[in-house]
């Protein structure tokens, strides 16, 4: 396990931008631990000489300790700023890190943390670390600073006496390792719990409907109840790791005092000590015990801060950005190829695509149909490379997906999918997602959707808001705006997986008609349950399981009697009755 040191330095860089504010808190740190032993140091003139009429000036007194106590005052206020102020820069660049590394990280990523503690990290564990590692390494500075003034005045005072107290050192040394390497180990758990029980409020907020409809709610709060008597669980456990140093390292303070004063008493009765200096010596010594104190105090939250810093770090370090390769191109021709390719989700057994090839020309439409289930948008998502193949490549004219870079790739595809995601912004920077907002050719897209007419009635037109995830929408308006994305997007590749599942039959045919436009030179591949949409492509590829059972036209797939015609036959059983079956 890597020491404390070593961690701090793996997290060090991040906050790299802040180390002016950390000298200056140091400096500051400084000033104010070596204005500590001077109190004592007054005490001993003060009781040597103060009781002698005359020898001591009176105002000297005032001056001497407002003096003392404001220099001490602002050399805190500087080193508590200048270390908020960098401990904040750090935070600000990690964050933005850390969400440039989510824009950009391999897919992968994804499926392994959810949203909410993702969300917990950059939002929420970042600045909580670093507010409790700032106020714990200004104790650590200050009070270490402050000790070790203290001692140097002690060794000037009486250095046989002060060696004494030095044997205490190894021994809370050894304490505060014990305690640092449990308080770790829980501090990480602490953090994984809290992320389950964000994760419950996430899908609890997301799914309330079928919460309530279902009665759920019960169920759902045992759930949140389970993770959170786990997290208290962690946290009582934590407070007594943490407390527990206290008293140990009290007692071996108590030792340590008790033997100096019992030396002390008996070196002055030798003779050769002044009151005075055996009074600046002893305060001197109880001054050295609040420190002492506060740096057993202190490991607590400097674990608990590096830990949650270090798992961001972590995050940043584990995946690799997405690799793309050399080749640039303005406007693919369109020609796609998939060349024995298979894949498999993760440790799943069977594989969702197997030994699957398939050409599409450029600007033809293929229709991909199959039972649920069968792979049709795990396919489809191969192509802007959310997906890698586990065997066998993919090719767009005639360049392997890996060798094209990522930008220019993702630029060839416009895709309507079957989960339509829109963002908490006005309509028209939805349909314009990422470009530059051109008013006119939004309202040429939303008219294309179909949507055009419902947009002119909402309150501010193509500027109006539309809610978290397009929650002030329908699911078919949803759908539709999702359509006027692609058509903006004016790619040479369309992707349509379910794109008008959720609308009825009269919208269908209007969006129908300008998919069709849209299609016209474009390479498309339509995804489709309903059989009546996809009659039109010039061919239809029929899939089961992640293997190509048939291709072919609508009519010759019909006439072969497969797959396609068994799905076809199923969906117009009702209104197309089977020769032969009347009375
Ligand atoms: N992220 C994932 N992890 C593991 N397995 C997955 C994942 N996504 C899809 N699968 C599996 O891969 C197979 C193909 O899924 P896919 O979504 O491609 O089907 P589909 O043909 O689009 O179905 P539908 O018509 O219902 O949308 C399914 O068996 C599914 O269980
Ligand atoms: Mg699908």
């Amino acid at each position: 396990m890597a020491t404390l040191l070593q961690r701090v330095l793996r997290i060090a860089p991040y906050f790299a931008k802040g180390r002016l504010g950390i000298v200056v808190a140091g400096l500051a740190a400084l000033v104010s631990a070596s204005t500590e032993p001077a109190l004592p140091a007054l005490l001993k003139p003060l009781l040597d000489k103060g009781f002698v009429a005359g020898a001591v000036p009176l105002w000297m007194v005032p001056v001497a300790i407002i003096g003392l106590l404001a220099l001490r005052g602002t050399a805190g206020f500087i080193a508590q700023y200048a270390l908020t102020w960098s401990a904040n820069e750090g935070v600000q660049a990690l964050r933005m890190r850390l969400f440039e590394h989510l824009l950009r990280a391999e897919p992968a990523l994804f499926g392994k943390h959810s949203a909410s503690s993702l969300t917990n990290m950059l939002v929420y564990e970042v600045q909580g670390a670093s507010s409790q590692l700032v106020s714990s390494v200004l104790t650590l500075i200050r009070d270490s600073l402050t000790l070790v003034a203290l001692l140097a005045y002690l060794l000037y005072l009486n250095w046989q006496l002060t060696l004494v107290i030095g044997l205490l050192f190894p021994a809370i040394a050894l304490v505060m390792r014990t305690a640092g390497r449990r308080l770790q180990r829980l501090a990480r758990e602490g953090q994984l719990a809290t992320d389950e029980l964000a994760y419950v409020v996430e899908e609890n907020v997301l799914a309330w409907r079928i919460v309530r409809l279902h009665g759920a709610g019960p169920s759902q709060a045992r759930r949140f109840e389970r993770y959170s008597i786990a997290l208290r669980r962690l946290l009582l456990k934590t407070v007594t790791a943490a407390s527990a140093m206290t008293p140990v390292t009290q007692i071996l303070a108590g030792c340590a005092i008790s033997t100096v004063i019992v030396i002390a008493l008996w070196q002055s009765a030798q003779g050769g000590q002044t009151v005075g200096g055996f009074v600046a010596y002893i305060t001197a010594m109880l001054m050295t015990l609040p420190p002492i104190r506060h740096l057993a105090d202190v490991m607590a939250p400097i674990v608990r801060g590096v830990t949650a810093l270090e798992r961001s770090v972590d995050l940043i370090e584990e995946g690799a950005n997405e690799r793309g390769g050399p080749h640039l191109a303005d406007r693919a021709t369109g020609m796609i190829e998939f060349d024995h390719v298979s894949l498999r989700y993760g440790d799943e057994r069977v594989n969702a695509l197997d030994d699957f090839s398939l050409t599409i020309n450029r600007g033809e439409t293929v229709a991909l149909v199959g039972p649920s289930g069968a792979g049709k948008s795990s396919l489809a998502h191969l192509l802007p490379r959310f997906l890698e193949p586990s065997a066998g490549e993919v090719r767009l004219d005639g360049v392997a997906l890996r060798d094209w870079n990522i930008d220019a790739l993702r630029r060839q595809f416009a895709l309507v999918s079957q989960d339509v995601v829109l963002f908490d912004d006005s309509v028209a920077a939805n349909v314009a997602l990422g470009a530059e907002v051109d008013r006119e050719r939004v309202r040429a897209a939303l008219g294309g959707a179909n949507l055009l007419e419902h947009v002119d009635s909402m309150p501010q037109g193509i500027d109006s808001a539309i809610g978290h995830n397009g929650n002030e929408l329908s699911g078919g308006q949803r759908q539709r705006l999702a359509i006027a994305r692609a058509i903006y997007k004016d790619a040479p590749i369309l992707i349509l997986d379910e794109a008008t599942s959720a609308l009825d039959s009269e919208s269908e045919r209007a969006v129908q008609s300008a998919l069709d436009t849209l299609m016209r030179d474009r390479t498309t591949l339509v995804i489709a349950h309903r059989l009546s949409t996809i009659e039109h492509a010039d061919r239809v590829v029929a899939i089961e399981a992640g293997r190509l059972v048939e291709q072919g036209t609508h009519a010759q797939l019909l006439a072969a009697g497969g797959l396609y015609a068994r799905l076809h036959a199923l969906q117009f059983r009702s209104p197309q009755p089977v020769q032969g079956d009347s009375p």
